[in-house]
Formats: structure tokens, sequence, C-alpha cells
């Protein structure tokens, strides 16, 4: 399906190889995230924990339930946020995603975008939940993209962070789905998350980790920031 790019510079500001193979890869695993993620956060105790305490301090913050789920995926975490009192429009680079999302969620917001460009105004949000999403950044393109999160979220307002933690080196992921997709991913190191959030006018607030899960055996990282 041909859904448009929201944007801002429009669909052709981050076209090279990197990004067609990433969402590429994205659109072939679609289906197979619905069908595998369905139900997960139930299972998920610490995750939901940490999402509850993103929800939590946000509406505190008293700056409106305007969130972002950016790198939505299927957005299986709507209901989840919606259920704490928030608002999530989501975005992510991959049209079969956002496809999924709209189909599996259809009383949300969903539209194709890219993190690096995101479609909010400046100020305009209280949250923003970049839930194992950040993973595919080129180092590169990280200082300018923990600065956009920055733009797009009110003074005050939370992010929250799902990533899988290790040493910041770039690896090929995708290969342990079977499906015949690669992509580079980076497994990120908790100090090298802090330091970038505190780089672009957040103050870290709780970090958290788990152990190795799933085939892959990556840690888990978690950190929610407020902007200054
Ligand atoms: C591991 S999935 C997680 C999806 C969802 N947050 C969840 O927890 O189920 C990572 C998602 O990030 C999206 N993504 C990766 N890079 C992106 C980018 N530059 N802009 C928007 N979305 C991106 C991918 O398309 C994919 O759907």
């Amino acid at each position: 399906m041909d859904l448009p790019l929201v944007g801002r510079a429009g669909y052709g500001a981050f076209v090279d190889a990197k990004t067609d193979e990433l969402r590429a890869a994205h659109d072939v695993l679609a289906e197979f995230y619905a069908d595998h993620l369905a139900g997960a956060l139930d299972r998920m105790p610490a995750e939901r924990a940490v999402l509850g305490l993103f929800c939590d301090l946000t509406l505190a913050a008293g700056l409106g339930t305007g969130v972002g789920d950016v790198g939505c995926g299927t957005g299986r975490l709507a209901p989840y946020l919606a259920a704490r009192g928030l608002c999530p429009r989501g975005i992510d680079l991959s049209p079969e995603m956002i496809r999924v999302a709209r189909r599996d969620h259809p009383g949300f917001d969903f539209d194709v975008a890219d993190l690096r460009e995101l479609p909010f105004g400046d100020a305009s949000l209280a949250g923003l939940v970049c839930w194992y999403s950040l993973m595919y950044l080129a180092p590169s393109d990280r200082p300018a993209v923990f600065g956009e999160l920055a733009r797009v979220l009110k003074p005050g307002g939370y992010l929250v962070t799902a990533f899988k933690a290790g040493d910041s080196r770039v690896r090929r992921g995708g290969r342990s789905t079977g499906l015949g997709v690669e992509f580079d991913v980076y497994w990120l190191s908790p100090a090298e998350m802090e330091r970038r959030v505190t780089d672009a006018g957040f103050a870290a607030v709780f970090w958290g980790g788990g152990p190795a899960e799933g085939q892959e055996g990556s840690r888990q990282g978690y950190l929610l920031a407020q902007r200054s």
C-alpha cells in the first residue's frame, strides 16, 4: 500500500540505501511482529512498569495527554498508553507497519514518518515513547535525532526509551526471524544513551535494565528523561 510520509521536508529527506533496507525489512516483518508481539506486554511486567511510570509522570506534569509513539511498529503500545490516560499518535518508517497498526488498532492515529524528521510541531507533545526504535540510528544521526526529540516535547515533558543494551557497535539484525531480512542495528550503551539525552537538553530521571531474553540474547535497557 502506498501511504504518504508525513514530514516537514517530504518523503525524500532520508533517501539512502540503509534507510531503504531498514524500511523494506520492516515491511516484511510487519505481520510477523503482529503475530509474535500480540499480547507480549501482558507477559512483561517490567516493560509495563517502565511504561506505567512514564504515563504517571507525564500526566503529573500537567502538560496535556498528547504523546508520540515514535517507531510504533504494529501499534501494540497504543491501547496500553490510552488505558493509562494518554492520547498516543504513532509514526513509523515502514508503510506496512502502519497498515497493520491501523488495521489492528483502528481507534488510533498512525502515520508513516521518519523519526529523524518528526511530523510534530515544536513543543507540541507532553511525552514521547521510543520503544526499541532508536537502535537503528547510525552514530552520526544520533545527536540530531535527540535534538529532534527535544524539539517536539514541551519543557517538562517526558521521553521514555527501551533498547537492547550493549557496546553500541553495529551488528546485523533480522536474521533470527528466518524471513530473509537484514539491517544494521546497534545494541546501545546505557552510558551513551544518558549522554545523548543530557546533551540534547534532558535530565535523566530513571534508568532500568533487564537480563537477556529471546534468541538474540541481548540485555534490555530503559531510560526515562525529562525535557528541561
Ligand atoms: C523493534 S520495532 C519496535 C516497534 C514498537 N515500538 C514495538 O515496541 O512494538 C522497531 C520499529 O522502529 C521503526 N523504525 C526504525 N527506524 C525508524 C525511523 N528512522 N523512523 C521511524 N521508524 C523507525 C521500525 O520500522 C520498526 O517498526
